[in-house]
């Protein structure tokens, strides 16, 4: 009989009658048993005319099991009585924050309130006016003052691998723990399984006023973990950062389900699994083969709710006769929880072909999704509304794109266009891909690109809370929800907002409380005192690009208008130039005090400043308001790939493979023991991510060969990121640059541990003593290098590993009676050494500027506020190192600004602009042996609204050597 004539005929409404049901269901069980009974003890067959129905024992639980496979999940019936979080822990004081500006994440994040917000047993008990009469007479409530600044609800980040993916990474931790290589479809793998306690990444993350997160399994499975490469992932979870009294993975969880804890709360709770398409699961085939992947696990899945629903509407109608048991399968169950409705769905499915495969998936099975974590998404939104009951949230990074061909398309104006056709915007950060402590500065970039303020902060509270089923007790700052707030130095939308406290279930986290008698006092926030800081940054006016992005399908062109006559910049504030002294600004002064004056500029040269001078020079000139802005260098970036690959993890865009001199032998059409190569031979021109730091006012980049754990990395080539092809006028500034090296631990995501770094080091320590011939390239340019000619660059991370490298410096110097020139990159640890790195005459290039601990060889981090005063940056130049800051990633380029702001701003005003220019050009430049570069001949950069200091400023225009016949031409965006 089919299930559709027990729905119509017998069925009764499960959730009306359950009541009636059980107490019938008691009845009947002991009648039956009766029966038995009777049966077992008369040894006479039954007289077949007599029907006997024959119930069993356990009926009851039977058609409980029956309705509650139907109930929706969602916040226990009772949830709003609640007096005491069930997360809370005893002995934790009442918290009173009293005069703040409240974001509460209601309603698109629209309402703001100001006054106070009371903290008690874990849930927050009062915001805006708090009743008196429930802190009055107390004598156990902590009074802390905001003096009018924000306060926000804890942050979510809804895609992360916190404690699954854990840092340091081991292979005994994060490494193994995200991704199974056991098939494509792994449903039944559960996160939580792998979540290690331990993972330094939750202290930073709270530092960030991050305080939930979902942790995903991989994306090598489709449905299953979220890690390297799952494909139909797993079952993830919603945790929170805190340490918790029991110290074990499941009381870091909000809301376990049931299926996990094996508690049967009275009503279901939400579950949560990842989907994976596309290139990720490439060890499993290709798009159709996923594809059928899903639609098999779901055919089997289908087929067993079926049973179930039929086994329960027998069930309900009272036939018992050989009903058997219950149909289960614990491999599928999960999978048909997400038929039932009951799993919110995190989809990572970036190409319009995987989201449209999904969608159809999700109507074909009739299944909700309830994020899509997609670059492509914002080119679709109509397919986005057409999923299974419901638009999914898109979540997304700022400017994390062109990592794949998948993500090749992302844009950074994707959140507002995503706003405005009516989905909602969730900000990620895919921890550690990007550290989870940054959320709020995707948060920050999308609302610099354009998405409102509200939306900006709702992305990373309410909208990820919604998505994942637990707006009522996180994302939100109202009465009943649990007690995340974080309370912020300066609008969180600033750049480098940070948390001067942050709370998690009433229970202080920031300042981190002492153990011992240890002072734990951070400075956060001086130098944002200004009114200016409690409101949201104005943003530059980004209409015309969002427009051109979505004309062109997300390609649109990069290249300006050229013009190699004259440009005159008007309302022009200042000039800022930089040289061998360091940086020099002047103002453009006119004969009004405070006008704002011309700058006309002809072959990409300055040739007037000064309306009244320049006056003569103003005809046939294409004329760019700069509304206030200023003229300043060129910025230069190192330490990624760019230049050298247009997509990271496609490598038929880069160089291809290499060979590696300390593990393999070198062909012998090489006759060269280190194989070492030179950058300028594999430069490709023109990439997007070159193009677009170009546009962001990043004229200069030094790059030498990606080669992953390779000890000899060759010589870098320094080029204009404006340039189109390698012959061009001025494209390659200078050929051979630097020598690169990389000495570094046993890399735990490779299945063998690499040379070892005794070896490494005795490597380096044979070639800088001279001893291969001079006429191979390894030969010449490491006693190059040890004669002091050509700096060395050291890509190091341990303070014990540059230790040594000093030793070595001083070891070769005292040989060969030279003075080298010795960079260590990366230099994670170098605050450590700081004094002895200045001593011993070596620069350092910090990459990333603000570190994190990826790895054993670089967890000695200095995170900077509010976890500690001193940043490495601040601990490195008082100790009066030369400094650089670079990027490991070349989609990074573009947002130098960014970080140039930041390093200011985290310093608590430790250094000054000047010094952060100087470690992105001049400083930078002479780090890596990039010869003086003549006033005259350095790229201009025009920014409108401000300078590269501000973040309303916008590059408008940018110089460059573009053409031979016309040495320099000026190129303008819009
Ligand atoms: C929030 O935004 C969504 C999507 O634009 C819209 O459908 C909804 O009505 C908004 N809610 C409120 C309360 O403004
Ligand atoms: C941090 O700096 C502040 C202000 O200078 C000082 O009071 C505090 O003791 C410092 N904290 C630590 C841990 O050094």
């Amino acid at each position: 009989m089919s299930s559709k004539f027990w729905a119509t005929e017998v069925a009764p409404n499960p959730r009306r009658s359950s009541k009636v049901f059980s107490f019938f269901a008691i009845f009947v069980s002991s009648a039956a048993l009766s029966v038995l009974i009777f049966l077992s003890i008369g040894s006479y067959p039954l007289p077949t005319r007599v029907q006997i129905q024959r119930i069993p024992i356990n009926a009851e639980s039977i058609l409980a099991q029956c309705a509650a496979i139907s109930e929706e999940p969602g916040p226990s019936f009772d949830f709003s009585d609640r007096e005491k979080s069930d997360r809370f822990e005893e002995g934790t004081p009442a918290t009173l924050i009293r005069n703040a500006r409240i974001f509460t994440g209601e309603k698109n994040g629209s309402i703001e309130l100001h006054g106070d917000i009371f903290l008690d047993n874990g849930i927050i008990k009062g915001v805006g006016r708090v009743p008196r009469h429930l802190y009055a007479n107390r004598d156990d409530v902590v009074k802390i003052n905001a003096n009018g600044r924000w306060v926000t609800p804890g942050l979510i980040d809804l895609n992360s691998h916190l404690g699954v993916l854990s840092s340091p990474i081991t292979r005994g931790t994060g490494a193994d723990d995200v991704d199974s290589n056991k098939g494509p479809i792994l449903p039944w793998l559960r996160t939580v399984d792998g979540l290690n306690t331990h993972d330094d990444g939750y202290e930073l993350a709270i530092s960030g006023g991050v305080t939930s997160a979902q942790v995903l399994p991989g994306n090598k499975n489709a449905i299953g973990l979220q890690a390297y490469d799952t494909f139909a992932g797993g079952q993830s979870f919603f945790m929170k950062m805190r340490k918790t009294a029991a110290r074990t993975p499941v009381s870091m969880l909000i809301e376990p389900p049931n299926e996990l804890t094996g508690i049967a709360h009275k009503r279901q709770r939400w579950r949560h699994m990842k989907h994976t398409c596309g290139e990720r699961l490439r060890n499993y085939g290709n798009r159709m083969d996923h594809a059928w992947s899903f639609r098999a696990a779901y055919e089997s899945a289908r087929s067993i709710k079926e049973a179930q629903d039929d086994y329960c509407l027998k069930a309900q109608a009272g036939l018992w006769e050989s009903l058997g048991g219950f149909p289960k399968n614990l491999q599928w169950e999960s999978l048909v929880d997400v038929l039932r409705g009951r799993v919110k769905i995190s989809a990572q499915c970036d190409e319009a072909v995987d989201l449209d495969t999904m969608v159809r998936l999700s109507q074909e099975f009739q299944f909700p999704i309830a994020s899509f974590h997609a670059a492509e998404a914002w080119l679709v939104p109509d397919l986005l509304k057409q999923t299974y009951e419901g638009i999914p949230a898109v979540a997304l990074f700022a400017t994390n794109y062109r990592t794949r061909r998948e993500t090749f398309r992302g844009s950074e104006f994707a959140p507002r266009i995503l706003a405005d056709a009516g989905i909602h915007v969730v900000m990620k950060t895919d921890h550690p891909v990007i550290n989870s402590r940054y959320l709020v500065y995707e948060a920050q970039q999308a609302h610099h690109f354009g998405l409102p303020a509200s939306l900006a902060l709702a992305s990373v509270t309410s909208t990820p809370a919604a998505a994942a089923g637990l707006a009522h007790r996180i994302g939100s700052l109202t009465v009943g929800a649990d007690a995340d707030v974080v309370l912020w130095d300066s609008h969180p939308l600033q750049l480098s907002a940070t948390p001067i406290h942050v709370w998690i279930d009433g229970i202080m986290q920031i300042p981190v409380p002492a153990k011992g008698d240890e002072d734990n006092e951070v400075e956060v926030g001086k130098g944002k005192e200004g009114e200016r800081w409690l409101e949201p940054p104005e943003v530059p006016n980004w209409d015309k690009e969002r427009k051109e992005a979505q004309l062109w399908d997300g390609l649109p062109p990069l290249k300006g208008k050229r013009y190699s006559d004259r440009v005159v910049f008007r309302n022009v504030k200042d000039i800022w130039k930089v040289g061998q002294t360091g940086v020099t600004r002047t103002l453009v002064i006119e004969e009004e005090p405070d006008q704002l004056g011309d700058v006309v500029v002809e072959g990409g040269r300055i040739i007037c400043s000064g309306s009244t001078v320049c006056a003569q020079h103003l005809q046939k000139a294409k004329v760019v308001d700069l509304e206030g802005g200023s003229l300043m260098p060129g910025l230069m970036t190192y330490g990624s790939p760019l230049g050298l690959e247009e997509i990271a993890a496609e490598p038929s865009t880069g160089d291809g493979k290499l060979y590696d001199a300390f593990v393999q032998d070198i062909p012998e059409v090489f006759h060269d023991v280190g194989n070492t190569l030179r950058a300028v031979d594999a430069l490709a021109f023109g990439t997007r991510n070159a193009l677009l730091a170009y546009r962001s006012g990043v004229t200069m980049a030094t790059s030498s060969l990606n080669k992953g754990d390779f000890v000899i990395s060759g010589l870098s080539v320094t080029f204009g990121t404006g340039s189109s092809y390698v012959v061009e006028h001025g494209a390659i500034l200078q050929e051979i640059t630097a020598l690169h090296v990389k000495i570094s631990r046993p890399n735990p995501l490779e299945g063998t541990p690499g040379v070892s770094v005794s070896s490494q080091i005795g490597g380096l320590r044979r070639l800088l003593f001279g001893w291969e011939s001079r006429d191979q390239e390894t030969g010449h340019w490491f006693r190059k290098a040890a004669e002091g000619v050509v700096p060395l660059v050291i890509e190091v991370y341990s303070a014990d590993i540059m230790g040594s490298l000093l030793m070595v410096k001083a070891e070769v110097e005292d040989r060969i009676g030279s003075y080298m020139r010795v960079v260590f990159a990366g230099a994670t640890e170098a605050h450590l050494i700081a004094k002895d790195i200045a001593s011993g005459g070596v620069g350092v290039i910090l990459i990333p500027a603000r570190p994190y601990p990826h790895t054993w060889q670089e967890r000695r981090i200095l995170p900077g506020p509010p976890l500690t005063n001193d940043t490495a940056l601040v601990t490195l130049i008082e100790n009066n190192v030369k400094v650089g800051i670079g990027i490991p990633n070349a989609w990074e380029a573009r947002n130098t600004k960014m970080d140039m702001q930041w390093a200011k701003l985290e310093s608590n005003g430790r250094i000054n602009e000047h010094q952060v220019l100087m470690m992105v050009t001049g400083d930078l430049e002479d780090l890596l042996g990039i010869r003086e570069i003549d006033d005259s001949a350095r790229d201009l950069v025009a920014y409108a609204g401000g300078n590269v200091f501000d973040p309303t400023s916008k590059v408008v225009a940018g110089s460059a050597t573009l053409h031979a016949s016309t040495p320099r031409s000026c190129q303008t965006y819009g």
